[in-house]
């Protein structure tokens, strides 16, 4: 996979994109990861991005024309490949970015991000090159920078190979969906709080049945229209019935 991501401000992913999984990604050449910055694709003397809005009002405008040109250039990489690719514009009125949109685009060749800074970018953009606009929430950002750090990082992780197989395995079957369960390690016992006996008992079958009913519990007390939408086994509805019983003993 490619991802090329547009900026003005291209020294805000020095850290992010060197350390960590994304490292070791991009080293094993899973991911090749550029950042572009769109002020090399201006062509006037003082090298400006953004504009007045027409119209009038407070604030500035990224302008069209060095967006659209680090897209093109971007782009003549797919075109060689033969590969269309995803050209995502950040901004807080995109569709709300879910774990479902990293799945669909770790599957694709090639990414480019262009992250707005400003009131916007000019329109234009949305209208020629951009094929996805996406938010990663409701709430507002000083720019895109960070919503595209947070969807490379979401998708990397998915790209085939970056996860050892049992985290992958994981990742696949049941533990999406819901939240994640309590994990332990050692000591056994910490300032007279001690690791649940089951998970040191060495019986597979009773801490596999542990862990999803905790994961169960937490999903049932923070997100509970989470379990509405996840796909559940006759042995989770048992384990909620269980916990249902649990829950409304602890209350009385
Ligand atoms: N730009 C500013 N806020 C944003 C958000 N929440 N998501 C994506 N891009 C943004």
């Amino acid at each position: 996979m490619r991802i090329d991501i547009l900026t003005i401000l291209p020294g805000m992913f020095v850290g992010p994109l060197e350390e960590g999984m994304i490292r070791k990604a991009r080293e094993m050449g899973l991911v090749e990861i550029n950042v572009v910055n769109i002020r090399d694709f201006t062509t006037d003397k003082h090298h400006v991005t953004d504009d007045y809005v027409f119209g009038g009002g407070p604030g500035m405008v990224m302008k069209a024309e060095p967006i659209i040109a680090a897209v093109e250039h971007s782009c003549r990489w797919s075109e060689g490949e033969g590969v269309n690719p995803r050209v995502i514009l950040l901004s807080p009125s995109g569709e709300v970015f879910t774990q479902e949109m990293a799945v669909s685009l770790s599957s694709e060749r090639h990414l480019v991000f262009i992250c707005g800074r400003y009131e916007g970018v000019d329109e234009r953009v949305r209208q020629t090159v951009m094929t996805d606009e996406v938010s990663i929430g409701d709430y507002v950002l000083t720019g895109g920078e960070l919503p595209a750090m947070v969807i490379t990082d979401a998708v990397v992780r998915l790209i085939p190979g970056v996860l050892n197989k049992e985290e992958a395995a994981e990742e696949e079957s049941f533990s999406m969906g819901i939240l994640e369960g309590p994990h332990y390690t050692r000591p056994r016992e910490f300032r007279g709080m001690y690791v649940p006996e089951v998970l040191v008992s060495g019986n597979h079958q009773l801490i596999a049945r542990w862990r999803r009913k905790e994961a169960l519990r937490r999903t049932w007390h923070r997100r509970p229209e989470m379990l509405r939408d996840a796909v559940l086994s006759p042995l989770d509805r048992k384990l909620l019935a269980e916990i249902w019983l649990e829950e409304g003993a602890a209350e009385n």
